[in-house]
């Protein structure tokens, strides 16, 4: 952990902050004023962000070099920053990953890194960090996805753990209104990052149009200001939503099994 103390500032936990959309969103809320705690593995491109981040826009960049999907890791984050007296205003759950291909096939060990990553660290580090959230009156902004709204076989339990973000994330919302904290929950499309290629699914990304991470970094900041509830960044994908309501779930999970068989 690389530290620096300053108490009065408002800092933004950022998950999964060295690529793609966590990346995008703490180059945005540096520019917005913000101060960051940047959390991912990646320890040199973390100290770069930090250097960049605290030269061009004037801000406290800690970096913290954590591997979410191990047990305990969310707890010597909060500790770190409770000892360090840092003012939590935004929590930003970002970090995540997917695995691409049949069930009885994959390995078992990365599915359940990818459940420990995508829901169990979010669990945890939101409950270690919301009493910060709560003295702050600030925001948590979940990252889930398109896939949280349907099932999506080939891609199983991923879509199965962004559901569980979807719901997680509602829920909390309605608790945390009377104290005041704001919990939206950012559900992109596909979008163009280190994602696809983490998860062998080239083939799916290779003939779709995939919107930047700039853009959905942004639209996610700003809509979670706006205390907006799920954050849907086009009006195609919105559309789509929507029209999940028109059309049985079993047969809507039929036709994306398909359609991601036929890419
Ligand atoms: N790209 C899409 O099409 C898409 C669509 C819908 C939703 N999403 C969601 O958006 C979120 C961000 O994904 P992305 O597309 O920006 O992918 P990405 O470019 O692969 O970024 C993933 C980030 O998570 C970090 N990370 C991965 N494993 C980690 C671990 N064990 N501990 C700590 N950090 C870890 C990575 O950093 P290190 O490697 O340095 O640890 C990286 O910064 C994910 O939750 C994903 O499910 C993506």
């Amino acid at each position: 952990m690389i530290k620096k103390m300053k108490t009065k500032q408002k800092y933004c936990v950022i998950t999964g902050a060295t690529s793609g959309i966590g990346f995008e969103s703490s180059v945005y809320l540096a520019q917005l004023g913000y101060s960051l705690i940047l959390i991912a593995r990646n320890k040199s491109k973390l100290l770069e962000m930090k250097s960049n981040l605290e030269e061009i826009y004037k801000i406290d960049c800690i970096i913290i070099i954590s591997d979410l999907s191990v047990s305990g890791a969310c707890t010597k984050i909060s500790n770190y920053i409770t000892k360090e007296k840092l003012n939590v205003y935004i929590v930003m759950c970002n970090a995540g990953f997917g695995d691409y291909g049949d069930f009885k096939d994959s390995s078992y060990s990365k599915t359940l890194e990818m459940m420990e990553l995508n829901m169990t660290s979010v669990v945890d580090l939101t409950y270690q960090l919301l009493p910060k959230v709560i003295l702050s009156k600030g925001h948590i902004l979940f990252v889930s996805s398109i896939a949280g709204f349907i099932p999506i076989p080939y891609m199983s339990v991923y879509a199965a753990t962004k559901s569980f973000i979807l719901s997680l994330s509602l829920s909390l919302r309605e608790e945390l209104k009377p104290f005041n904290v704001n919990v939206s929950v950012l559900c992109p499309g596909p979008t163009k990052t280190a994602f696809f290629n983490k998860a062998n699914a080239q083939k799916i990304s290779s003939n779709q149009k995939l919107m930047s991470a700039r853009d959905v970094a942004r639209i996610g900041v700003d809509a979670m200001f706006k205390q907006k509830s799920i954050i849907v960044p086009t009006f195609k994908l919105k559309l789509m939503i929507f029209m999940r309501r028109c059309i049985s779930l079993s047969l809507l999970t039929k036709i994306s099994g398909t359609m991601i068989r036929l890419k």
